[in-house]
């Protein structure tokens, strides 16, 4: 529930999430004055499905979604207290994600929106990270975002909603993927960001195997995970047979590296966000699934308070995939057009696998390069 200044008209708005495992649905109001609430938040992971894959499997993951939703949308009206005719709009992931998903989530969302008589907002599902600080704190434009989930990990310079600017990203693996793989390769279970951190704990030696700062020696931003990935497979097998304290100490290890590498990468990324708006006080936005850690967390914490800068971290619920910040990212892009004298229905906008967030990115895709994945 956050003040701000602009007090637009009351917005309610159903989300609804399916591009990747988690099956979520949620309600959320933004009042007259400017609050905003989140009056309900369901979320279904489909973790045990996938966990004996080591992964998502994108065709258990669209049945799931399909034998899941009705009843999480329903759930989510329910426990919010709301009818249909209070809705504003429905708001739903169009992507990035797993095609199917995507499908079932949006065409569940058209149908609601058809059959309701209300319009429809298709959300790109990394606006809908992008902009959940703005949901939990109170937060002007421009800031800097730190993007990190299980297929993204960008810098972007965010100036509106729908305005973002690439400044950076990694050139190869997402940190996500780098954790899901780590937590793979040392036998721990699925999915493996939150394995990793629960493995590593609080007294795990993150110093007994030492692994690479990958490029933290080159000048800029960019980032690159694969080759510590490789680093810890190499040191499991010269540390093998594993006890518990050994995969305890590579998690920490592993935790620590990223945590070194993301915490010197922002505090540069900073500079290049006071560059771009000198005299405007520096934010840092991180968010996306990797951002519910806790060590890499309490990095940036440390570095934002050395360079005089803000961090603005959601709780971790709100980092990994929900349907809060896609009701919200609705919201905003509602209140935006508002403010234009324009309205949204976008039940003609079809399922994308791929939508990068920034135009660039979106032209390079336009000319054959190959996108990221959610
Ligand atoms: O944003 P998200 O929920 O889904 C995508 O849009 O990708 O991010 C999922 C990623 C996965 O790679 C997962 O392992 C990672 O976020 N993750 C974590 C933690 N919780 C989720 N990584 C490290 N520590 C965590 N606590
Ligand atoms: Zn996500």
């Amino acid at each position: 529930m956050i003040s701000r200044s602009s007090a637009p008209a009351p917005l309610t708005v159903l989300g609804i999430e399916t591009s990747c495992d988690e099956t979520a649905a949620a309600v959320v109001r933004l009042d007259a004055d400017g609050r905003a609430h989140v009056l309900s938040n369901i979320i279904r992971s489909q973790a045990s499905e996938h966990a004996a894959f080591g992964g998502v499997v994108p065709e258990i993951a669209a049945r799931a979604h399909i034998s899941l939703l009705d009843r999480i949308v329903q759930s989510a009206m329910s426990e919010a207290g709301t009818g249909w005719d209070d809705l504003d709009a429905i708001a739903a992931t169009a992507g990035p994600g797993l095609i199917g998903g995507v499908i079932v989530g949006l065409m569940t969302a058209k149908a609601v929106a058809m059959a309701a008589g209300k319009p429809l907002v298709a959300v790109n599902h990394l606006e809908g990270h992008a902009l959940t600080a703005r949901l939990t704190e109170d937060l002007a434009f421009p800031y800097l975002l730190l993007l990190v989930s299980g297929g993204h990990t960008q810098f972007l310079l965010v100036e509106g909603v729908g305005t973002y600017r690439r400044l950076g990203s990694t050139i190869d693996d997402a940190v996500g993927e780098a954790f899901d793989k780590t937590a793979k390769l040392l036998g721990l279970a699925y999915p493996g960001g939150p394995a990793v951190e629960q493995a590593a704990g609080n007294s795990a030696d993150p110093t007994r195997f030492a692994l690479p700062r990958p490029m933290l020696d080159r000048p800029g931003i960019d980032m690159s995970f694969a080759g510590l990935k490789t680093a810890v497979r190499t040191a499991a097998h010269a540390a093998a047979p594993l006890s518990p304290a050994d995969v305890a100490d590579l998690c920490a290890a592993f935790q620590s590296a990223v945590a070194d590498v993301i915490g010197e990468k922002s505090r540069r990324a900073l500079a290049l966000f006071s560059e771009a708006y000198p005299g405007t006080p520096p934010v840092l936005v991180v968010a996306g699934g990797v951002a519910a850690n806790g060590a890499i967390r309490q990095r940036l914490s440390q570095m934002v308070g050395e360079a005089g800068a803000r961090l603005a971290a959601p709780p971790a619920r709100l980092c990994t995939d929900n349907a809060a910040m896609i009701a919200w990212a609705g919201i905003e892009r509602l209140r935006d057009a508002a403010a234009r004298g324009e309205s949204i229905d976008d039940r003609a906008v079809p399922p994308r696998p791929r939508w990068p967030l920034d135009a660039n990115a979106a032209a390079l895709l336009g000319s054959g390069r190959k996108g990221a994945k959610a």
